[in-house]
């Protein structure tokens, strides 16, 4: 396996424990409200995401990344802020991580060759439920959070900084 599969399962691998990890911190402040049953959706979601990449780091013997007990608590704290922000501002944040997912997935199946198929395959499977995932917030009104722009900005320069530290790191 090259160097560039194992970045991508590493990079993947975090990228799920953060993405459950946001979800996780905005249930523990939206969980009993409207958003509720939409948001376990979407935690559910990126738990069988992550089960799928646990598996991949351990039968491929990748390392996973050091900043594993950091992403614990930056998702958490990403999902649980937005969430106190309100509804519509934690759908905000959806739009944007989600967004950065489905790209950061979509480069990596342009690079991947025939021979990690079945990889590819699940990317692309992971990318489409993240592609909903951001039309979940699209559809809840996160173009109307306030400082949308602001907003999402900040989450998707987080995203990508996340994204560049967990390949190596
Ligand atoms: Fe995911
Ligand atoms: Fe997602």
């Amino acid at each position: 396996m090259s160097d560039q599969v194992k970045r991508f399962i590493r990079v993947d691998h975090a990228g799920e424990y953060g993405a459950a990890r946001i979800y996780a911190g905005q249930l523990a402040v939206l969980g009993r409200g409207a958003f509720g049953p939409q948001l376990e959706h979407m935690k559910a979601q990126e738990q069988v995401h992550l089960d799928a990449f646990n598996e991949m780091i351990v039968q491929r013997r990748v390392r996973p990344t050091a900043l594993l007990p950091f992403w614990h608590i930056a998702g958490f704290a990403l999902g649980a802020v937005t969430a106190a922000l309100g509804p519509k501002a934690a759908m905000a944040c959806t739009v944007a991580v989600e967004e950065t997912i489905d790209a950061h997935y979509a480069a990596q199946r342009e690079a991947l060759g025939p021979d990690e198929a079945a990889l590819s395959q699940t990317i692309e499977a992971f990318r489409l439920e993240e592609v909903e995932h951001r039309d979940i917030g699209l559809a809840n009104g996160a173009e109307q959070a306030p400082g949308y722009r602001l907003l999402t900005g900040i989450v998707r320069v987080g995203c990508r900084a996340a994204i560049r530290l967990s390949e190596t790191v």
